[in-house]
């Protein structure tokens, strides 16, 4: 029977897990076997028991990888665990290989077979795959309820005894995957949205779910459906317009992102500075360099009464279900990996071909190679 492996997570503040108890259970149930370290899903509330009664064996790290013939991961695994790995050991996880270079290289000269997630290709057979979109959809949940929570307003409107309170008047820029179901979550929470995007495409996804849409003559639509870099003169036309709309915010949540780019910059300071005390900025791109200005990543600021959020690793805040999602997609990768009980992936499948950065001793994703061997 072909090995899984899990272990438990141990970045800072991660606290998903890669598999739950229920993909161990259907993955037992098509033939393979599964080892779990003890603990590994602990922080998202799944037990050793539950995943021992699912039919997979709960032992200590030092056990964990021995025979293992594929490893499932959410963060990259450190050196000393990828060096007792096995050569062709088919490792699948998060790779982040711009910020991990020398773990890229450990993988290369260890012969791992290494799927990085995030490569997926968004190609529709590999949707049920996609990490990006399955985490970015509890992100953008997370994001608006971090703007309520630090907002000093409402976001419903109130008809009380008291008085009646206007809605938030709320602005999502970017709008990808985070940032719908961050439009979605704050329109159930009863606020006013506005939505932003360089891409036209988004405009219509916005609108169906009920925001209105700043529309500014500007179309970067990049490749792949992602946005590409503005130039300086949209840059400046971006600006001039965004800098009225958000200083009537009570909240904004930014998501935008460039494909290996730092994030583009949507707020500056100035613009922070026209906003009214009480609002809140949240930023998701905090972790690629941030949307504002101002951003400090894992900090709130509060600049002028005006709180600024930049939150790290906001799929860990919901860790149940971004457990849940994130199984379901390596659950789908899975059967990619498998055949009459046997390893056998086929390389030159395009979802594994996409996603693999390294095999046989080489760096196998352009870009990775480019990076690593000049780092
Ligand atoms: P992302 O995380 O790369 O970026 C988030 C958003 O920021 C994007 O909508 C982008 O257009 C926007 N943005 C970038 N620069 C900006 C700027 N200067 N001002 C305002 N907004 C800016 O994007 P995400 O969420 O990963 O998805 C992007 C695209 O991928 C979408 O077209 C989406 O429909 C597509 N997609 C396709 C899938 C598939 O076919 N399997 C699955 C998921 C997404």
């Amino acid at each position: 029977m072909v090995l899984i492996a899990v272990p438990k997570e141990t970045a800072p503040g991660e606290r998903r897990v890669a598999l739950t108890p229920e993909i161990v259970g259907r993955l037992i149930k098509e033939g393979w076997a599964v080892r779990l370290e003890t603990g590994a899903g602990a922080q998202a509330y799944y037990s050793d028991d539950a995943y021992r009664n699912a039919g997979a064996d709960v032992v200590t790290r030092d056990q964990l990888f021995k025979g293992a013939q594929v490893v499932f991961t959410v963060q990259p695994l450190e050196e000393p665990d990828l060096a007792q790995l096995e050569p062709g050991t088919i490792v699948a996880g998060l790779m982040y290989p711009h910020r991990n270079p020398s773990r890229v290289q450990a993988m290369a000269t260890g012969k791992i077979s290494a799927l990085a997630m995030e490569l997926v290709p968004r190609i529709t057979r590999a949707q049920s795959m996609d990490v990006l979109s399955s985490q970015a959809t509890v992100a953008g949940y997370v994001a608006a309820l971090i703007a309520a929570r630090e907002s000093s307003r409402f976001f419903p409107m109130l008809t009380t005894a008291a008085g009646t309170i206007r809605p938030a008047k709320v602005m999502v820029m970017g709008v990808g995957v985070a940032g719908l179901q961050a439009i979605a979550t704050a329109r159930r929470l009863g606020a006013n949205v506005w939505a932003y995007d360089v891409r036209k495409a988004a405009a219509e996804q916005a609108l169906s779910l009920g925001a209105k849409v700043i529309e500014l003559p500007i179309s970067a639509e990049g490749e792949g459906g992602y946005a590409r870099e503005l130039t300086e003169e949209e840059k400046k036309i971006q600006h001039e317009a965004l800098a009225k709309e958000v200083g009537s915010m009570d909240a904004v949540i930014t998501t935008a992102q460039i494909p290996g780019r730092k994030a583009p910059i949507l707020i500056t300071k100035d613009m922070v500075e026209r906003m009214s005390p009480g609002a809140v900025i949240v930023d998701l791109a905090a972790e690629s360099g941030g949307n504002c200005e101002l951003t400090q990543p894992g900090q709130t600021l509060e600049v002028g009464g005006v709180r600024v959020v930049g939150p790290l690793n906001l799929p860990s805040a919901l860790s149940v279900h971004a457990s849940e999602m994130y199984a379901k997609n390596l659950y789908n990768l899975s059967k990619l990996l498998i055949k009459d009980g046997q390893l056998a992936p086929d390389w030159g499948d395009e979802i594994l071909a996409g996603a693999l950065l390294t095999h046989q001793g080489e760096i196998t994703h352009a870009p990775t190679r480019a990076l690593v061997g000049g780092a």
